[in-house]
């Protein structure tokens, strides 16, 4: 059975002890719901992926409760100090060299030489990780494949019974995953449009280098294709919906969708990532559930967090692994 604690002093203390013990414990942050356990225990990061039952090891993000911490374990650049004194907390991962004594175990970081770590902006997350003393990995809270979990429910809906307890901080209000910056190359990389905006993010430190490695090689396995798969497939760049489709809509709706959901009626791309993966997961669930049998998508915007929007939403719509 999987315990649902309360983010108040005794669940954040219970919560801590369970990690210190290399359980595994989802988590609410800013972004996203993370599943996680002890970085420094192997054994324990082990679990996420058998929990997630992920086909292959990913690169998994540490947490830390400051930019001291983080740095202490990975070697910052000039960049990654600005970056981290302007954003942090908040939904940024940097990839950064881990230092030799790098305590972090070496499944953490899927055996690299690098190390993705990131400051949490939410009030229970940084109170967790201060009380483990220890870093803490965590991927999304999801099972392999799926959407991730914005709140404590949908962490149980992926995985009730296959990790030890969810402390339940509510609703995430950034709702899209960290943005994934690389740092170790000659040139900054972006590996994954997220919650601190490519505009926030080249205003501090100028141009960033997009799309990942040269040749199309997958630096990041979250930039897998079918990463954000719902159990319907998805049509982009709809203005209506079509019969037997549901609709995931972005502004002011076309009149005659049987079943919709608004990502934001006033067009506000922040309200639409905080609303993305609950509105999908919401569609998908009632949509197989009337016989529908397509989610048709409107058109949102490629400017600021809808970078990051139409990213999942790309993903969701691959067709790789159906
Ligand atoms: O908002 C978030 O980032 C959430 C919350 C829980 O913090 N976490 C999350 O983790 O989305 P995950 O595992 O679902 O995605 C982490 C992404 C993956 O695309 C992974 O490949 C990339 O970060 N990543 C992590 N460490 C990396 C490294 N050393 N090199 C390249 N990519 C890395
Ligand atoms: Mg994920």
């Amino acid at each position: 059975m999987t315990v649902v604690l309360p983010a108040d002093a005794a669940g954040i203390a219970r919560a801590a002890a369970l990690l210190r013990d290399g359980r595994l414990l989802a988590f609410g942050t800013e972004t996203v719901y993370g599943l996680g356990a002890d970085a420094t225990n192997g054994e324990a990061v082990a679990g996420i992926f058998a929990a997630k039952g992920r086909p292959r090891f990913n690169p998994l993000i540490g947490h830390y409760p400051d930019a001291d911490a983080a740095f202490a374990h990975v070697a910052a650049n000039p960049l990654a100090q600005r970056l981290a004194a302007a954003l942090w907390p908040g939904p940024l991962t940097l990839v950064l060299p881990r230092r030799a004594d790098c305590p972090v175990a070496l499944l953490t970081g899927a055996g690299l030489d690098t190390l993705g770590v990131r400051v949490p902006a939410q009030a229970t997350a940084l109170a967790l990780l201060r009380a483990v003393g220890r870093p803490v990995a965590a991927p999304s809270a999801n099972r392999s494949g799926r959407v991730s979990p914005t709140t404590a429910a949908d962490v149980l809906a992926e995985l009730d019974g296959r990790i030890d307890a969810v402390l339940d901080s509510g609703a995430c209000p950034v709702g899209v995953e960290s943005t994934v910056l690389d740092l170790t190359g000659p040139h900054p990389t972006l590996l994954r449009p997220g919650g601190a905006t490519l505009e926030a993010v080249e205003a501090l430190i100028g141009p960033v280098a997009q799309g990942g490695a040269p040749g199309g090689a997958v630096r990041s396995p979250g930039m897998l294709a079918s990463h954000y798969a719902p159990a319907l497939p998805v049509r982009l760049h709809a203005g209506d919906a079509q019969p037997g489709e549901a609709l995931l809509a972005f502004g002011p709706p076309p009149p005659c969708a049987p079943l919709a959901f608004n990502l934001s009626a006033g067009g506000d791309l922040t309200e639409a990532a905080a609303r993305l993966f609950t509105g999908l997961r919401w569609l998908d669930a009632e949509a197989v559930r009337r016989g529908l049998t397509r989610i048709a998508v409107m058109e949102v915007p490629e400017t600021g967090l809808g970078r990051a929007i139409n990213d999942r939403l790309r993903r969701a719509a691959a067709p790789l692994h159906r």
